[in-house]
């Protein structure tokens, strides 16, 4: 019994203690956060470079690359400003060495590392599609504009990944202990909705400017196919091809009709019709292998991760076709940021997962959970 309370005595005075900067640079978003014992938020800075990209339709990974050499330590000093912390404060560093743009993932890998070695912390390295998944354990800050969590998750827990590059089911029994239910075929789910808004013509990135055109349509409007694959895994390539199908037939084309005219034959309303449908059926498709999975899982807790985390219309569907209350990060928590990769290296550290070497740690751009 004495042994037991001087270890919680132990744990409980390193949890107090730790608080983690966390860098994630693995795409067009430079993104340093400050997180403390895993879930109060003391930072949270982004520059993005996506202004650059949206003329070319799609991340340029040099400009990415470039752009974060200059951002990164801004970013760094604008998070340490925030916190109202300096280095000495700073127990560990965490950063995404993967999945992600090779060029943007080096900067960052980079920078942590440097610091690491200069300012003699512990670093932690991060699959980036796992820092997702713990932007949902942060519950508390003073940091003005944010909706937090009311608690954070409890295991058994299903967390519900879907972003530009993954889609995936994964049952957490506890910290850094998943199953891998299901995964995309092909496609990840964002990656299906900027290729639908590159078809219909509306702006990049796809998520946001499809579901704001899918306001003004009619999601029965197009009919769209859901594939049949393994019981909890997806396939967003059929819907998509079945889109541009659908947006040749619209404009009495057939189908050698060349995909970068479409936009200029379709009228405002054919473009939400096709927004809207595309939209409904693909977060049906996730709604329904997540209700799925809790009828066979029975996970005391659902989460939501990655950039498409955000859209509304997945958000209600959630809601709808799961038995247990589902709740969401806060909208910026969702989208690619430092906070997430902050907080997983909190639990890293709390839960003494094996540290990186800050001389030899490499990237891993084609990371897998
Ligand atoms: O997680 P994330 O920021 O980056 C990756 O790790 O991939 O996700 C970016 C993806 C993009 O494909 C973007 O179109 C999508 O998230 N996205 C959305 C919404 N906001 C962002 N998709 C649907 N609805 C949204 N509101
Ligand atoms: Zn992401």
């Amino acid at each position: 019994m004495i042994i037991y309370d001087s270890q919680m005595l132990v744990f409980a005075v390193t949890i107090e203690l730790m608080i983690v900067l966390g860098i994630e640079t693995s795409c067009d978003e430079t993104a340093v956060g400050i997180v403390k014992d895993g879930y109060e938020l003391l930072a949270n800075q982004v520059a993005s470079s996506m202004d650059l990209h949206v003329q070319y339709g799609g991340v340029v990974p040099e400009i990415a690359a470039r752009s974060h050499i200059e951002a990164m330590t801004p970013v760094i000093q604008a998070a340490l400003d925030q916190a109202g912390l300096g280095w000495p404060q700073i127990d560990a560093i965490a950063v995404t060495y993967g999945a992600g743009l090779g060029g943007s993932l080096l900067i960052g890998v980079m920078a942590a590392r440097t610091l690491a070695i200069t300012h003699n912390k512990p670093l932690y390295a991060c699959n980036h599609v796992e820092g997702h998944v713990y932007a949902n354990f942060l519950t508390v800050t003073a940091l003005p504009g944010y909706v937090m969590r009311a608690q954070a998750p409890e295991f058994p827990m299903l967390a519900i990944i879907v972003s530009g590059g993954h889609s995936q089911l994964v049952l957490f029994q506890d910290h850094f202990k998943y199953q891998l239910l299901g995964r995309t075929q092909d496609d990840a789910i964002g990656e299906a909705f900027d290729k639908v808004a590159k078809l219909t013509g509306l702006p990049y990135p796809g998520g946001p400017s499809v579901s704001k055109a899918a306001l003004n349509g009619n999601p029965d409007a197009v009919p769209l196919p859901k594939a049949k694959v393994g019981k909890y895994d997806f396939s967003f390539s059929g819907p998509k091809t079945a889109v541009l199908r659908a947006a040749q037939a619209m404009c009495g084309q057939d189908f050698s009709f060349p995909s970068y005219k479409l936009p200029e034959q379709l009228t405002d309303q054919q473009v939400a019709d096709i927004a809207a449908s595309f939209q409904r059926v693909a977060c049906e498709t996730i709604a329904e292998k997540a209700a799925l999975a809790c009828q066979e899982f029975k996970p005391a807790s659902v989460v939501i991760a990655g950039g498409v985390a955000a859209n509304q219309e997945l958000r209600k569907q959630l809601t709808e076709a799961l038995p247990l209350p589902i709740t969401f990060p806060d909208l910026t928590l969702c989208t690619d940021n430092g906070a997430m990769i902050a907080t997983l290296g909190c639990f890293k550290a709390m839960t003494a997962q094996p540290k990186a070497n800050p001389y030899t740690l490499a990237i891993q751009p084609s990371l897998s959970m």
